[in-house]
C-alpha cells in the first residue's frame, strides 16, 4: 500500500498487519516512541474536525514525528484559487506523508496522482473515510474477538455518511458478515454502494426502522444525519433526529452488542446510553488513535519518489456528480472503473450515464 484513498487498497493481510501492528502499540506504547522521528506529517484540513485532525496529530506526536498543516481553508493558498495538484506538489516536497481532508468526493485520489508522498484520505465529502474504518475494525476486534460473523446495523443517514461506506467496503474483506441497512428511504445507500455490495456477494437487508432489528445485531453503528451535506433544507428538517437510540430501545438488544459512532452526535444516542457497559464510542475514538500510529509508521517512513508519474490532462469532465473534485480541478483525466459491470468515475464511484 502506497496511500489509503479507499478501503480496497488494503488487502486482508494488510489489513491484518495493520491491526496486529496497532495491537502492539496498545500494548506497549514506549516501543515506538521513535517510530517516526525526524517524519513530518503535513494535515489538510479542508473542512471542520475535531477528532480525526487531534487523532492524526496525536499519532503522530506519539511517534516521535511534527506536524504542520491548517485546520481552515481560508487561512491557506486555495483561498487565493491554488489548484489542489499544486498545493499537493508543494506540501508533498516539504512533508514525509499527507492526511487530507475535503468536501469534494474523490479529492484525495486525485492529490495521490501528483503526490510525491503517500496521501491519506481522511474524509472526502460524502464518499470515504477509511481511517474511521481502522478505528471501527479495531475497535470490534478488541471488543468482540473479531470481524468474522458479525450481523451489523448501520443506522442514519447512509446516503452521505462515509464511514458508512468505508466500512462496507471494509467489511467485504470479512467472512459471513450480515448487514442491516436502517435508514429513511431518502438517506438509504448511493447505488454504487449497493452495486458494491451485489458485486462481492454480500448480505444486506434494507429497513426504516431500528427497534425490529436491534435484537440480531452483534453491532449498532449508528451515524449523525450529514447536515452539510444537504442541497435541500427541508430534506433536512424531515430527516433530523429521526433515529434516537434510547436505554429504554437497547432493552432488547444482546448483552454483548457494541453502540459504535463515529462521532460527533448530534441526538442520535441518549446521553443516558453512554453508561451502559454496550456504549462503545468514546473507546472507538481512542482506537482510532492507535490505528492511525498503525497506519503512520508505515506511511511516514515509505521512501518519497523523487518524480511522479506523467498524468494525462483531463478536458471535460465525464462525471456529473456535481460534488465530484473532476467540476472543480478540470485538469484531471477521466479515470472510469467498473463496479458490479457499471462504468463509474474513479475518483468519487458516481455512475457515468
Ligand atoms: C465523521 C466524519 O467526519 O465523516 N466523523 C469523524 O471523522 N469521526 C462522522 C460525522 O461527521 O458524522
Amino acid at each position: 500500500m502506497r496511500h489509503l484513498i479507499d478501503f480496497g487498497d488494503l488487502s486482508r493481510q494488510e489489513w491484518d498487519e495493520l491491526y496486529a501492528r496497532a495491537s502492539g502499540i496498545m500494548d506497549d506504547q514506549g516501543k515506538y516512541l521513535d517510530t517516526c522521528r525526524g517524519k513530518v506529517m503535513a494535515s489538510l484540513f479542508y473542512e471542520p474536525s475535531t477528532r480525526t485532525n487531534f487523532s492524526f496529530q496525536t499519532a503522530m506526536l506519539r511517534l516521535g514525528g511534527t506536524v504542520f498543516g491548517f485546520a481552515d481553508p481560508s487561512s491557506s493558498s486555495a483561498a487565493k484559487g491554488e489548484s489542489l495538484k499544486d498545493t499537493i506538489k508543494m506540501v508533498s516536497g516539504y512533508a514525509d506523508v499527507v492526511v487530507m481532508r475535503t468536501p469534494w468526493e474523490g479529492a484525495a485520489k486525485a492529490a495521490s496522482l501528483y503526490s510525491n508522498v503517500p496521501v491519506v484520505n481522511a474524509g472526502d465529502g460524502g464518499h470515504m473515510h477509511p481511517t474511521q474504518t481502522t478505528a471501527d475494525l479495531t475497535t470490534m476486534t478488541r471488543l468482540l474477538g473479531g470481524v468474522d460473523g458479525l450481523a451489523v446495523g448501520l443506522c442514519g443517514d447512509l446516503k452521505n455518511g462515509r464511514t458508512v461506506h468505508s466500512l462496507i467496503k471494509a467489511m467485504a474483506k470479512f467472512e459471513n458478515i450480515r448487514f442491516f441497512l436502517i435508514s429513511p428511504r431518502e438517506l438509504a445507500v448511493p447505488g454504487y454502494m449497493r452495486a458494491f455490495m451485489r458485486e462481492n456477494d454480500m448480505r444486506f437487508t434494507e429497513v426504516t426502522g431500528l427497534e425490529a432489528v436491534i435484537p440480531q445485531l452483534d453491532v449498532l453503528y449508528m451515524t449523525r444525519i450529514q447536515r452539510e451535506r444537504f442541497v435541500d433544507p427541508l430534506e433536512y428538517e424531515r430527516n433530523k433526529g429521526i433515529y434516537v437510540l434510547t436505554r429504554r430501545k437497547l432493552e432488547r438488544a444482546k448483552e454483548k452488542m457494541l453502540v459504535m459512532h463515529p462521532l460527533p452526535r448530534v441526538d442520535e444516542i441518549a446521553v443516558d446510553v453512554d453508561d451502559d457497559p454496550r456504549a462503545a464510542y468514546f473507546q472507538q475514538a481512542r482506537y482510532g488513535m492507535f490505528a492511525r500510529m498503525a497506519l503512520l509508521a508505515d506511511l511516514a517512513n515509505q521512501p518519497r519518489l523523487e518524480r511522479t508519474e506523467a498524468v494525462e490532462i483531463g478536458r471535460a469532465p465525464v462525471c456529473r456528480n456535481p460534488r465530484c473534485i473532476t467540476q472543480t480541478e478540470d485538469y484531471l483525466p477521466p479515470l472510469v472503473k467498473k463496479t458490479g459491470g457499471v462504468e463509474c468515475c474513479a475518483f468519487c464511484d458516481a455512475a457515468l450515464e
